[in-house]
């Protein structure tokens, strides 16, 4: 059993800055278990207490889960002077301390899982998990059966070490191309680089699955929801 002062407790579930929360408490609008308490500082387990304001239940989330599909034109970051970020988007949440679990281009749109599990994102990141993550892409040129194999076999785009062995599943072959593209890990813009270095640019990008988690079909882009219980037991067993 964990506690945490009141103040905090409200102030992490959104209720309120800590400022404004402490005015709630000492105006006894914050009750505890059916009775008020007027004490910023009194100490709860925030899994059993029942702590209402205005006699409104607040809810306890100790982690939360997103999925957002991301669209072009805001930045993989919690803040930023420029752009909007992926956080703009989550607008419906309890948490504050909420982050992107990696990155995605400016431009490019797709999956992102969104959340305050840093034990559950070290994972997904950690290169040595080699977590698949698949990406659908509009190419500028005719990509070809040779391109499967390089990209299958490693190439170099100016790294050390040349890429893992990727999958790329060609969907059109035409002036312009569509395909599915298969990494295992996260090299700064990678699938860009890797396709530059076969001299056929990268037009649009979107990831479509992580790991275990695919991208629902039903977001449109800057859409999101919350991960499933399903989903996140999925995710923290498999990957
Ligand atoms: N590879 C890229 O080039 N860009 C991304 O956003 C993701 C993978």
């Amino acid at each position: 059993m964990s506690l945490i002062r009141l103040d905090k407790f409200l102030a992490e579930m959104q209720i309120g800055t800590r400022s404004e929360v402490k005015k709630l408490i000492r105006g006894g609008k914050v009750q505890i278990d059916g009775h008020v308490c007027k004490n910023a500082d009194e100490k709860i387990d925030p899994e059993q207490a029942e702590v209402m304001v205005d006699h409104v239940l607040v809810g306890y989330a100790a982690y939360e889960y997103f999925m957002l599909n991301k669209p072009k034109g805001c930045v993989s970051a919690t803040e930023d002077s420029r752009y909007p970020t992926v956080l703009d988007y989550i607008t419906d949440h309890k948490r504050k301390d909420l982050f992107p679990v990696g990155r995605l281009d400016l431009d490019t749109e797709g999956l992102l899982l969104i959340t305050n599990d840093g034990a559950l994102a070290h994972e997904l990141l950690s290169p040595a998990k080699h977590i698949p993550k698949t990406y659908e892409a509009k190419i500028d040129g005719i990509v070809t059966q040779e391109d499967v194999e390089i990209f299958a076999q490693g190439m170099d785009i100016g790294e050390k070490k040349p890429t893992k062995p990727a999958e790329l599943l060609i969907l059109k072959a035409n002036v312009i191309s569509h395909v599915q593209v298969t990494i295992y890990e996260g090299k700064f813009h990678q699938i860009k680089r890797m396709f530059e270095s076969v001299g056929k640019p990268v037009l649009e990008l979107k990831r479509i699955s992580m790991g275990a988690l695919s991208l629902d079909e039903k977001l449109a882009p800057g859409e999101y929801r919350a991960l499933t219980d399903a989903e996140i037991n999925y995710l923290r067993q498999r990957g």
